[in-house]
């Protein structure tokens, strides 16, 4: 039943697992047992608890392979490792068991939906089939099904792609049935995301394009998520190779939201909206699962395709996830803010108010450290006369730090770990628009050992990093040019 390949790896993550400490992992955000992590997958509730598996090469640091890790948790912040779920053990999967997602079936079994892709060597050694394949079982162990793949090159519209056919994402639907979105690549040479409906999860039915890139938003769009949130509709989408458009969108991959109107009796999805969902250096896949209270929460792949190269060969562990965020829409843009969960883990509460920054670097008492969830607010010290420029700099020892600038006159924050300890020549820096912010600035940063997310406005915009800087460098230091005044709360994160 379960493959030898399978057994392998079970065996391999658990030795080479346990070699790594605690301490050199990330203290609050899920990293991979072993080896390399990419994009989250098959997110969602199981038995009443949070189910997370992840694309997973568990035998070095690099993607190879993809296998399906695993893990699973109460809270969404303390993680216990199951065994790895997937493996590329079957001809039509041989060459990995890319991105997809879960549900439950009504006789409570766990069904996982994924890319099952082969190398079609006959035209080009690189040349992919990307079929949908699904398996079936306890939360722990599945198998895979036997009608397989269910989802194939004759499931396309005219022009689809079977090269570029990938990470279903199913959508359980009112009456029970169930809906699929997969991303594909159309006649265009850009994305589009099909749309599928199923009575059973086994058969699919191809309905409709539900939205089509047009060459507009870069070219293929990866791992679609679909969902309602607040009156509106909110399609998730990952696009590579994407020309930069202002500070709104950075060039390579990145992540589009696009928030509209939905008719789900014709599968209408209409635009209004869009805008990245993270204006950091590193996010990538995410995908969201809905609470048992109501709350849409998101996970992300908290590393960048262009940027892999900050982690080397050498290391155990490559890649992580994104804190979860509560999603939820205002002023008709996508706004984020960490699980009110995480907020159980702050500890010994530091505060100051009014404390005046100038050119003279400020160390305070009580605020330092690598796990840290701190509220910064900054304003002209004269209302009048407005500043030049506010930074902070965290994970800083010696030449070693990581920064946040805002300069209130270009309206723009930007992160910078050109100086974190990264021997690779790859991007240090991302800046994105804070506008109204001149007179007052709200940010709030929550370090992680091997990270920082700044979430901006009270959520209005998120920029994630990862960083990989010794863990001796722990102070954090305040400077302005101009007069600021600055409130900070700072917070120690003990889990
Ligand atoms: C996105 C992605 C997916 C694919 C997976 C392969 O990061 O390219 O489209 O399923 O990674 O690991």
């Amino acid at each position: 039943m379960i493959s030898q390949m399978l057994l392998d790896a079970r065996r391999y993550e658990e030795d080479a697992g346990n070699r790594i400490a605690e301490m050199d992992r990330p203290g609050f955000h899920l990293s991979p047992r072993t080896g390399w992590m990419n994009d989250p997958n098959g997110f969602c509730i199981y038995k009443g608890r949070y189910h997370l598996f992840y694309q997973y090469y568990p035998y070095a640091s690099r993607w190879d392979s993809m296998h399906w890790g695993h893990a699973v948790s109460d809270d969404l912040i303390h993680w216990e490792y199951l065994p790895a779920a997937l493996a590329p053990d079957r001809y039509y999967d041989q060459d990995g068991a890319f991105s997809g997602s879960a549900i439950t079936l009504p006789d409570g079994r766990m069904m996982l939906m994924y890319t099952g892709v082969r190398l079609d060597k006959s035209v080009n050694p690189h040349r992919e089939i990307q079929k949908q394949c699904v398996a079936v079982g306890d939360g722990i162990d599945f198998e895979k099904y036997e009608g397989n793949p269910v989802l194939d090159e004759n499931a396309l519209p005219a022009g689809g792609s079977p090269n570029d056919f990938r990470d279903p994402k199913m959508i359980l639907l009112k009456d029970g049935t169930y809906a699929c979105v997969v991303a594909d690549r159309s006649q265009d040479t850009s994305g589009q995301i099909l749309l599928y409906t199923s009575r059973d999860g086994f058969s699919w039915k191809y309905e409709k394009v539900l939205a089509r890139c047009n060459n507009r938003f870069g070219k293929m769009w990866e791992c679609p998520d679909f969902f309602p949130l607040d009156g509106k509709q909110v399609l998730l989408v990952s696009p590579q190779d994407m020309l930069p458009a202002g500070l709104e969108y950075h060039g390579g991959n990145n992540t589009l939201c696009l928030i509209g109107s939905y008719d789900d009796s014709t599968f209408d999805f209409r635009e209004e909206h869009d805008q990245s969902i993270d204006y950091g250096i590193d996010f990538y896949a995410p995908q969201t699962v809905l609470s048992p209270d109501g709350r849409r929460i998101m996970i992300g792949w908290m590393q960048n395709w262009d940027a892999c190269a900050i982690r080397g060969p050498e290391a155990p562990w490559a890649g992580q996830m994104s804190l979860p965020r509560e999603l939820w829409i205002q002023d008709g843009r996508l706004y984020q803010r960490p699980i009110r969960e995480f907020d159980a883990l702050r500890r010994n509460k530091v505060e100051y108010k009014n404390v005046e920054v100038g050119k003279e670097k400020l160390y305070l008492d009580g605020i330092s450290g690598r796990m840290v969830d701190m509220e910064i607010r900054v304003r002209p010290k004269n209302p009048e006369v407005s500043y030049s420029k506010f930074v902070v700099r965290f994970a800083e020892e010696g030449e070693t730090c990581t920064s946040i600038r805002f300069r209130p006159h270009e309206s723009t924050l930007k992160i910078d770990r050109k100086f974190s300890g990264s021997r690779r020549a790859i991007l240090h820096q991302r800046r994105c628009l804070v506008e109204n912010a001149a007179d007052d600035l709200k940010i709030r940063v929550i370090l992680d050992r091997y990270s920082c997310e700044i979430f901006i406005d009270g959520g209005r915009k998120v920029m994630s990093s990862a960083l990989y800087t010794d863990q001796n460098a722990k102070k954090i230091s305040f400077r302005a040019d101009g007069d600021v005044v600055m409130d900070v709360v700072k917070y120690e994160i003990v889990v």
